[in-house]
């Protein structure tokens, strides 16, 4: 597996263009099946995830092609309802590709989903909520064989706790079912309201989406249609954390403020400068950041779970101590130990983590176990005094596109090194970021 070796510190600057939304782009590619006709979405990343998706879709018969950020969908071969277990198991979203299969299909055969390893990431409030719309599910062994022959009706639903799958699962299964369905403590990420644009762009009769009541009232059929992706908010705060901890002056162009609000007060209480004007956020750091009181991770619009990691690697060399209170999910501090590694002096105590700011990190080889946690040891990696080897590197493959060409094109000293052959000599350190 491929690693990634950085040099530090060093500052960043320049300008990098945020990529597309992942976890809007895959439930996207899940509503392109329920179309009659092609589908174009621009604006995609390129990242191992979306590959997933396309598998998942030519597997079920659609003809999906890639031409740069464009990803074009046309589900009119659509034959199959199965999910093969391995491209189930490579991501958490594939379980947002039930409510569109069994909605298309009338039937869904598919395991139970992969993803970070954030605890356990249980799916009963999928499941309650289609078996509410007509699916019936039985489950053995891990496997899950959904019916709806007399087609989905539309009911209402109220989440016990707003998931964001959940509410993009039952808007796909609603979107064409019979009735109106009414979701009550809907999630409201702007990847919701991403979701529910498309839909009705392609004729679908949503309202609501972005505020925690959805009302769907179901159509007869969708048609195909161009969609532009929303930015990624959460690599754009990622970014942000690298320009925080490397005391840089960082633009990012094509993104949404609106949709970084939840996090931007946190960056300024650090003493971080953001100038937003339109789709372009500058960032001046200071050299070195205040704590940031408390974070609590929130459902949207509260802090995002996802940039807690990124963020935490903030808090890890600022001045003086910061709380973290991860309430989303119940295992999501696997970074601390790694940040440990590098010099943090971080203390974790359930969902609480007491953060005291270190002067400086020092490299040191460490290992990425999931997603935003490998994000945050990079960027770590950039401010520590030293070599960081990052390994897991796959990990981060799956939400950040070309993280080592991004970081490299704003001046960052770091390279991917191949997973080696067994027995090849590495090449010495000093050509390695000369090769790069
Ligand atoms: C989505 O995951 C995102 N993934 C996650 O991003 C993100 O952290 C999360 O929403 C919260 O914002 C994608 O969109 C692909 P949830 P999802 O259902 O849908 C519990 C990243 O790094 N829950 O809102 O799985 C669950 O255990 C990823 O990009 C149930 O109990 O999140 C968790 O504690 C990581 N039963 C909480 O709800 C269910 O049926 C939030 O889960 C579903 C969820």
């Amino acid at each position: 597996m491929s690693k990634l070796l950085i040099q530090g510190p060093g500052r960043l600057e320049g300008e990098l263009r945020v990529h597309g939304a992942k976890n809007s782009t895959l439930p996207l590619m899940a509503a392109a099946l329920l179309c009659g006709s092609e589908c174009i979405l621009h604006n995609c990343p390129d990242l191992s995830d979306v590959d997933t998706s396309v598998r998942i879709l030519r597997h079920l018969g659609c003809r999906t092609e890639r031409s740069g950020s464009d990803v074009l969908v046309d589900p009119r071969g659509a034959a199959h309802w199965d999910i093969p277990e391995t491209l189930m198991r490579e991501m958490r979203s594939s379980i947002v590709f039930l409510g569109a299969i069994v909605s298309k299909m009338g039937k869904a055969t598919l395991s139970f989903p992969g993803g970070c390893e954030l605890g356990p990431r249980p799916i009963d409030l999928h499941l309650s909520a289609l078996r509410k719309l007509g699916v019936s599910i039985q489950e053995d062994h891990g496997c899950l064989r959904c019916s709806a022959e007399q087609g989905l009706k539309g009911t209402n639903i109220a989440f016990s706790f707003p998931s964001v799958g959940a509410t993009e699962n039952v808007l796909l299964a609603a979107c064409c079912a019979k009735g109106t369905t009414v979701i009550t403590n809907a999630a409201r990420e702007p990847e919701i309201c991403d979701l529910a644009d498309f839909l009705n762009a392609c004729g679908g009769k949503i309202c609501g989406a972005g505020d925690s009541t959805i009302v769907v009232e179901g159509v007869k059929k969708l048609d195909g249609c161009e969609h532009r992706v929303i930015p990624d908010r959460i690599a754009a705060a990622t970014y942000l954390a690298a320009a925080a901890v490397t005391g840089s002056t960082l633009t990012l162009t094509h993104v949404l403020p609106a949709h970084m609000a939840p996090v931007l007060p946190v960056f300024e209480e650090t003493g971080c400068q953001i100038d937003v004007d339109g789709e372009t956020m500058r960032i001046v750091a200071p050299k070195r950041l205040s704590r940031m009181k408390n974070v609590r991770t929130m459902p949207y619009p509260g802090f995002p779970t996802d940039a807690q990691a990124p963020v935490m690697t903030m808090a890890a060399v600022a001045e003086g101590t910061s709380i973290f209170v991860e309430n989303i999910f119940e295992s999501r501090y696997k970074h601390v130990g790694e940040l440990l590694r590098l010099g943090a002096n971080i203390k974790v105590e359930g969902r609480v983590a007491v953060v005291e700011g270190v002067q400086r990190f020092s490299g040191a080889p460490v290992e990425a176990a999931d997603l935003r946690g490998g994000a945050a040891l990079v960027v770590a990696g950039l401010a520590a005094q030293g070599e960081t080897l990052v390994s897991g590197v796959k990990h981060i493959d799956r939400g950040y596109e070309s993280i080592e060409k991004s970081l490299r094109s704003l001046g960052a000293r770091v390279i991917r090194i191949p997973e080696e052959p067994a027995g090849k000599v590495p090449i010495c350190r000093a050509a390695v970021y000369q090769e790069g």
